[in-house]
């Protein structure tokens, strides 16, 4: 019999290394190595074919039927499932500690359950009282929802082969349940891997739906659901502020639908409320006429989303200024103030730079290049932009605003919440089909960020900061 070796597995990202070590090879964490011992299994045969069964090949084309879907009723999340729960899949639904992961499975659950179907809330975190409380702040504790607390997967499995025509488990959370027979803490790697594999087994065989919490923690103490990610077939994240009502879930993978949908939520007394207009909701505190200031027609999914940039420019203090960035790109705001400076003749340099994509929402669309300069060209001229414009566009290192996708969704949007004039990046004859804009929306197509400026430029009512012709490098920061 071969001895057990040992082996140390990142925590965050599953790389194995030899030997202990403070920093990950694999994702450059520190102190995430966590020891495992794996039994060395005695050498097999040689020939692998050896007593296998032969597997049959078919034709792609064959009869198959969309998968039947359990729809929760909450819109929000039935459209980012990609148009609800498909039996026997297994769906990942990860974020930060207190984001409010439990809180949204459990009025999903509670809304299945009342709709007829089975439905199984393990809680491996929570005793019972506690899930209980929490139900009846959300005012679902009438719902017939089988309710467990037990973090032992050996009991949950058990229980679970028991039970008859589950159609929804949730496993809250998968890093609080371990099998007794891995070496491992809970929530280690190996754990974490091992059980979500047999409770999707368990779901596949069955055809219930399977949902798994996993939690992202910043300081890899536990495996991330990053580990996971290939083992289910949808993985949501649920983002957003603390400080902020809102909440964002948002699909990475679906194999049942499409990626990058969102589901935008508020965080109330009595649980998350759905926002099925988030454009207005981001919107709801702008103030017009305030230089820093502009719209962004863009895209989530296959929902258009209004947000407002704000930028702040401010003399700098001496040595290098400040770039500071909030829902977006640190990367891409300092190439665009280098395209503003170089093809635009605008002196930036020496202000510290503030950027802040108001309401908490996380940017990552190019799109919002021509929204982002506008703003930043408003606040270096101290000139609001009209409020009642919204920008979308990409720019290109030469000053050039470039086409974005779905023109005509985020153009409808804006018409839908009272904007009249969008800029946008001039059309490209391309012999396909006419633009078809809303009544009533002015276009000012734009073909140059320096035909973005002249208009500031020409009014502007305050000087650029500096101009000193040194540009010392920029001390870069983001925060999250
Ligand atoms: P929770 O669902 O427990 O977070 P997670 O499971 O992701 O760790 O949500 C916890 C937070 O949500 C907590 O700070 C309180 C808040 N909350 C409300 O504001 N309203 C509510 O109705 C509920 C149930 C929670
Ligand atoms: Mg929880």
């Amino acid at each position: 019999m071969a001895k057990p070796s040992h082996r140390f597995v990142c925590q965050s990202c599953g790389t194995v290394h030899p030997k202990w070590q403070g920093k990950c090879e694999g994702c450059g964490a520190w102190n995430t190595l966590a020891e495992e011992v794996v039994e060395a299994r005695a050498p097999g045969p040689a020939k692998a074919a050896l007593g296998g069964r032969r597997v049959e090949f078919v034709p792609l084309k064959g009869q198959s039927s969309p998968p039947p879907r359990t729809r929760t009723g909450m819109a929000e999340l039935d459209r980012v499932l990609g148009g609800g729960f498909v039996p026997g899949s297994v769906v990942l639904v990860g974020g930060d500690p207190g984001i409010g992961k439990s809180t949204i499975l459990l009025q999903a659950a509670a809304r299945v359950a009342e709709a007829g179907k089975r439905t199984l809330y393990v809680s491996g975190e929570e005793a019972i009282e506690q899930v209980r409380l929490r139900a009846l702040r959300l005012g679902v504790s009438g719902a017939p929802l089988g309710l467990a607390a037990a973090s032992s997967l050996r009991d949950i499995l058990a229980s679970l082969e028991e039970e008859r025509d589950v159609g929804l488990v949730i496993m809250d959370s998968i890093q609080t349940v371990w099998l007794d027979s891995l070496d491992s803490a809970p929530g280690t790697v190996s754990q974490v891997r091992a059980c979500a594999a047999e409770l999707g087994r368990l779901a596949k065989s069955r055809g219930f739906a399977l949902v798994l919490v996993g939690h992202v923690t910043k300081e890899g103490t536990l495996a991330g659901p990053r580990v996971l990610e290939h083992m289910v077939d949808a993985t949501l994240y649920f983002e957003g502020d603390r400080g902020h009502q809102f909440r964002i879930l948002r699909a990475t993978k679906n194999r049942f639908g499409a990626t990058d949908e969102i589901g935008v939520f508020e965080m109330t007394e009595t649980g998350l409320a759905e926002v099925p207009n988030p454009s207005a909701l981001f919107l709801a505190e702008r103030r017009g006429n305030v230089s820093g200031s502009a719209v962004f027609a863009g895209l989530e999914g296959t929902r258009p989303v209004l947000v407002e940039v704000q930028a702040l420019l401010s003399p700098s203090a001496g040595g290098s200024p400040r770039r500071q960035v909030v829902g977006w790109d640190s990367g891409r705001l300092a190439m665009l103030l280098a395209v503003l400076e170089s093809r635009c003749r605008m002196t930036l340099g020496m202000n510290d730079v503030y950027l802040n994509i108001a309401g908490g929402l996380r940017i990552n669309e190019p799109a919002a290049d021509l929204a982002v300069a506008a703003a930043l060209v408003s606040a270096a001229t101290d000139r609001p932009c009209s409020p009642d414009t919204v920008y979308f566009g990409e720019v290109g290192l030469s000053g050039e605003i470039r086409q974005v996708a779905q023109t005509e969704l985020r153009l409808r949007e804006a018409a839908k919440l009272g904007f009249s004039a969008a800029t946008l990046p001039r059309r490209v004859a391309r012999g396909g089909r006419a633009l078809s804009a809303p009544e009533g929306l002015r276009l000012s197509e734009t073909g140059h960020l320096a035909d973005l400026v002249a208009p500031f430029a020409a009014g502007a009512t305050r000087k650029p900061a500096a101009k000193e012709k040194a540009k010392p490098e920029p001390a870069e920061a983001e925060f999250d």
